[in-house]
């Protein structure tokens, strides 16, 4: 038996619910997959491989990644800590090169860092000095426009991320969410064919991060981006994405990519669906049950003693 949801969309809670296969699609969801597929390839990763030398030895950050996304696609890569998925997408952005394999944009080889792919990270990488509208200009400043004419490109992604009133305001002076926003608005402000997004909402509280990912979904259905978006937060890949690109750690590679069987647009209210919930088993046990990880001894980690020898520590349990 399937289950079912509630009137309310809700899928009862306390019974033993038996979910569908994440692997099965609606006739609409299929249908958006196979349109999907037809689209121009935006961005391919061919057979990438990138080893660290350290004091320590080598170390094999990723092997064998291929996967290819879509114009207008969104992709999610999730992982384990350490698994390579910020030296994934640093590769992308040219910002550090591969050790093997390729990287293609549009069909073109990538080599170092570009306007044709928007980067933006955890932290905030504003400039401190500059306004919100010379922060967003700054990059069209230097791609050659004149002042006037990127003062008004630089305000049309202002309004577009919803901060036409903030933007004589200076960095300190905004919330986290606003200060990502601006980041956003900064990195489409080049008008690049991808977007690389790392962890993101990552230092947002849990309602800020909500509303960025539904901000964020109004954008990319309203401009013609792909956006590449890491998270250590299962949810909000299934929220977010068409296809997740699930990694395992030591050595990265590629575990599955998971076609989200969830139909767009996504609202909150589908956390809760069947299908929502059997993509999410399914991470869960890519995830957190992978086979032992090196460096834990047994299931359990290595205790540090903080008290004396002699004490009596009571269980927390
Ligand atoms: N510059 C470097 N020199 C040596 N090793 C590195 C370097 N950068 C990354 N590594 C190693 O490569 C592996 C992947 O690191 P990376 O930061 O890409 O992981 P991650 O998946 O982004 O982790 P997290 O989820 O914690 O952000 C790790 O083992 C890390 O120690
Ligand atoms: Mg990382």
């Amino acid at each position: 038996m399937k289950a079912r949801s509630s009137a309310h969309g809700q899928t009862p809670v306390g019974r033993n619910l038996e979910l569908p296969s994440y692997l099965e699609q609606s006739d609409a969801v299929r249908d958006r997959f196979r349109r999907l597929k037809q689209r121009p390839v935006v961005l391919e990763v061919e057979s990438l491989g990138k080893t660290f030398d350290s004091a320590q030895g080598t170390v094999t950050a990723l092997r064998d990644i291929s996967f290819k996304t879509h114009r207008r696609e969104f992709v999610c890569v999730i992982g384990p800590s350490g698994c390579g998925k910020s030296t994934l997408i640093r590769i992308l952005a040219g910002l550090e090169s591969a050790t093997s394999g390729r990287v293609l944009l549009d069909g073109k080889a990538v080599h170092g860092p570009g306007p044709d792919r928007g980067m933006v990270f955890q932290g905030y990488t504003l400039f401190p000095w500059l306004t919100v509208k010379k922060n967003v200009m700054f990059g069209l400043e230097m791609a050659g426009r004149g002042k006037l004419a990127a003062e008004e490109e630089a305000m049309q992604w202002i309004d577009l991320v919803g901060l036409g009133k903030f933007a004589r305001s200076y960095p300190h002076q905004l919330s986290g969410g606003m200060k990502q926003r601006v980041a956003i608005a900064r990195a489409l402000a080049n008008q690049p064919r991808i977007l690389l997004m790392d962890e993101p909402f990552g230092a947002l509280d849990a309602q800020t991060r909500a509303r960025m990912q539904a901000y964020l979904m109004e954008i990319w259905a309203n401009i013609d981006i792909t956006i590449l978006f890491i998270t250590h937060d299962l949810d909000e890949a299934i929220f977010l994405a068409d296809r997740i690109l699930v990694l395992k750690a030591h050595p990265g590679e590629v575990s599955e990519l998971i076609e989200v069987p969830v139909a767009q647009p996504r609202k909150p209210e589908q956390l809760l669906t069947p299908e929502f919930l059997a993509t999410r088993k399914r991470l869960e046990a890519l995830i957190h049950h992978p086979e032992k990880e090196p460096g834990l001894n047994g299931d359990h980690l290595n205790m540090v003693r903080m008290v004396s020898v002699n004490d009596e520590v009571e269980s927390v349990f």
